[in-house]
């Protein structure tokens, strides 16, 4: 029931890793499946990171700009995603990995906005799936931002450096006009900072003037895992990082699912002067 995108700016924040993280975390009571869309135009680095490049065969967002084209986006998605679950056969964590090459991006301008309304139609498919997206350092501002525009959630992720915000800001600024001209809720948008630097996560959201949706430790040894691949063994679940990711997952959920229903909400219009008028009208002539 939710679509959440993460976005992030210039120096390698851990958008990938903490979009991984969810994914992983992401709480799927019976029947849900959780789908991570790897639509950062700069390229997708969970194949040959996390995957270690294990995975034989084409599969990714590059081939869905043909599809788009011949007007099969909806069936050949389903072609392109990767099972990350534990267990093959429930496949409930799936993966559309991410672009090989940054030039491939310049085909996909036409298809950001149709895979952001598959994205919301997913949602209320059977068995429902909730979508994450990474949309990267740019993806949040070019033509990709039509999936910021669609999901009910956009975290962006920082760290607690001067550095870290400074890049953020003008990302987020572009971020608030850019939901705010579609007439949509710059609310939506908030912050998942990671704690590594010497800024209190207080000084952050008042410096970029957002919402701290989350917080994630610094965690080198499990982000490595996240980010390179390799056996993190039993310790890799247990991690600081994995056990705050579960607590990111759920709340992202719940803002998620309340910002459907506020949106879906029966808007109550104040009665006006005009209004009650009209009801002493009717009134007096019955
Ligand atoms: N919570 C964390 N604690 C410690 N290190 C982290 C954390 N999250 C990510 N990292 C590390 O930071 C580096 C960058 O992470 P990642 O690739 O996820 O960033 P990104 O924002 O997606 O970067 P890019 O813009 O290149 O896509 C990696 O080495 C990763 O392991
Ligand atoms: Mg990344």
């Amino acid at each position: 029931m939710a679509v959440i995108a993460f976005a992030g700016a210039s120096g390698g924040p851990g958008v990938t890793a903490t979009a991984l993280a969810a994914l992983l975390t992401w709480p799927l009571p019976e029947g849900r499946r959780a789908i991570l869309a790897e639509c950062d135009p700069d390229g997708g680095s969970i194949a040959a990171g996390y995957l270690e490049s294990r995975v034989l065969g084409d599969y990714g967002l590059h081939n869905l700009e043909v599809a788009h084209r011949r007007h099969q986006l909806d069936q050949e998605f389903w072609q392109q995603l990767i099972v990350l679950s534990e267990n093959d056969a429930i496949a409930d964590r799936l993966l559309l990995p991410g672009l090989s090459n940054p030039a491939q991006a310049a085909g996909l301008s036409q298809t950001w906005q149709r895979l952001g309304v598959l994205f919301e139609q997913l949602q209320n498919q059977e068995p429902g799936h909730d979508v994450i997206v990474d949309l990267g350092r740019s993806g949040a501002t070019g033509t990709a931002s039509a999936l910021a525009r669609s999901a009910d959630i956009v975290a962006v992720v920082v760290r607690c450096t001067l550095r870290s915000a400074s890049a953020a800001k003008p990302r987020v600024d572009a971020l608030r006009a850019a939901l705010e001209v579609h007439g949509r809720d710059s609310g939506r948008l908030g912050l998942v900072v990671i704690e590594d630097g010497p800024f209190r996560q207080r000084d952050i959201a008042e410096q970029l003037q957002l919402p701290v949706f989350a917080t994630l430790p610094h965690d080198p040894k499990a982000a490595q895992v996240l980010s390179h691949g390799g056996d993190g063994g039993r310790s890799f679940g247990r991690s600081p990082l994995l056990r705050d990711a579960r607590a990111m997952s759920e709340r992202l959920r719940s803002l998620a699912v309340q910002e459907q229903q506020r949106l879906h909400a029966p808007v109550l219009r104040p009665q006006t002067v005009l209004d009650r008028m009209k009801g002493a009208v009717n009134g007096a002539a019955r």
